[in-house]
């Protein structure tokens, strides 16, 4: 198996941070997976998949995992429904344009999301009012120690929002390496409720829309927004939409009577970080190579050749800022490393 050294991680994360591991493997099969486990017991490990959803600080003084392994099928078929498997190391849009490909709906609003599908349950992606975790109905993990092969059932997963167990009661102990959804092939349940699509549907004249009318809608939606990572580094949103009680936020809508929010019940309102911080006056601001996106306030950037820990200066002035205005403590979606 081919251990590259010093390599620069620049290319595996969307942020585009140039940083170096020390070992680094590209794993592409589920036996080469045990095979290096077996090998490296106590030894530090760093699984990267995707790259999408980190800022990387330091070099990675340690064996870095590139987990690549690669294949969908096919597992249970019904006139209504198909269970497809994915590997890990699919790319999720290129899984979702499968999908879109074959008529199989669940997933069109997850459209253009970077990543690969291992990481997915992590956080349990979401977008425009669609999470993994309604389609998602298990997913297959090692342990890195034992090496033992766990099936996660939907339920065993305790998805939130951005939220599930991996980042929780069994964070850093598996490497997810299958994940397995129920799609429909027909009677699609198509989610358009979210004001961007419907205006992008109507926009077009479309009526009766198809997954892929749905798909593409989301693609327009999000070129229009958030920056491509392949020109401009990011990690999507870099914080989580902060959940407050009704109170403050009623204290806050005296002040801001435009405020938006998501009422979530009846002592909870979720509201839009992005907001918060155009308010605070970061939206396109710029401090070297590190920025706040001009188009959508909750992406940092990397312009070029930011660090990690420059990035993270502009993530610690935004907390602080929208502490200090609005009593509201933001926290990090992405990983910080
Ligand atoms: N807003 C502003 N200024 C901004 C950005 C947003 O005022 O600079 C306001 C918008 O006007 C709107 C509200 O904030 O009223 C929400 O904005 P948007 O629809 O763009 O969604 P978001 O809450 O900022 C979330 C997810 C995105 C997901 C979109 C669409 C989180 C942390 N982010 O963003 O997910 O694509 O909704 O569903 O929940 C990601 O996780 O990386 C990601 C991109």
């Amino acid at each position: 198996m081919k251990i590259e050294y010093n390599k620069s991680l620049k290319k595996y994360n969307t942020f585009g941070i140039d940083v170096v591991a020390a070992e680094f493997i590209t794993i592409t099969s589920e036996s080469k997976l045990d095979t290096i486990l077996s090998k490296s017991n106590k030894n530090p490990l760093f699984i990267l998949s995707g790259g999408s959803n980190m800022l990387l600080t330091k070099n990675l003084d340690m064996l870095v995992l590139h987990i690549a392994i690669k294949g969908i099928t096919i597992t249970e078929e019904s006139d209504k429904h198909v269970h497809v498997s994915v590997y890990a190391g699919e790319n999720w849009h290129d899984f979702v344009q499968y999908c879109i490909k074959n008529n199989y709906g669940g997933l069109e609003n997850l459209s253009l999301i970077p990543g690969y599908v291992g990481s997915a349950p992590i956080q349990n992606i979401g977008a425009y009012g669609v999470e993994l975790k309604d389609t998602m109905t298990s997913c297959e993990a090692i342990h890195i120690t034992t090496r033992e092969k766990r099936i996660f059932l939907n339920q065993d997963c305790k998805f939130g929002y951005r939220n599930s167990i991996f980042k929780n009661d069994v964070k850093g102990e598996y490497i997810i390496t299958k994940v397995t959804f129920k799609l429909t092939k027909k009677e699609h349940i198509l989610n358009t409720n979210y004001g961007a699509i419907k205006n992008a549907l109507t926009h077009q004249g479309i009526t009766k829309p198809t997954i892929k009318d749905v798909s593409e809608a989301v693609i327009s939606i999000r070129k229009s927004k958030l920056p491509d990572p392949t020109k401009i580094g990011n990690s999507g949103s870099f914080f989580k939409n902060p959940v407050i009680k009704i109170n403050h936020f009623i204290n806050l809508q005296k002040t801001y009577p435009n405020i938006p929010f998501y009422k979530i019940d009846k002592e909870y309102i979720k509201i839009p970080a992005g907001w918060l911080i155009e308010q605070s006056g970061f939206k396109g601001k710029r401090w070297g190579d590190a920025g706040v996106h001009e188009k959508q306030a909750l992406v940092l950037v990397n312009y070029d050749n930011a660090s990690g820990n420059e990035i993270l200066n502009v993530s610690k002035k935004i907390v602080t800022k929208i502490k200090e205005k609005f009593d509201v403590l933001l926290e990090t979606e992405v990983n910080i490393i």
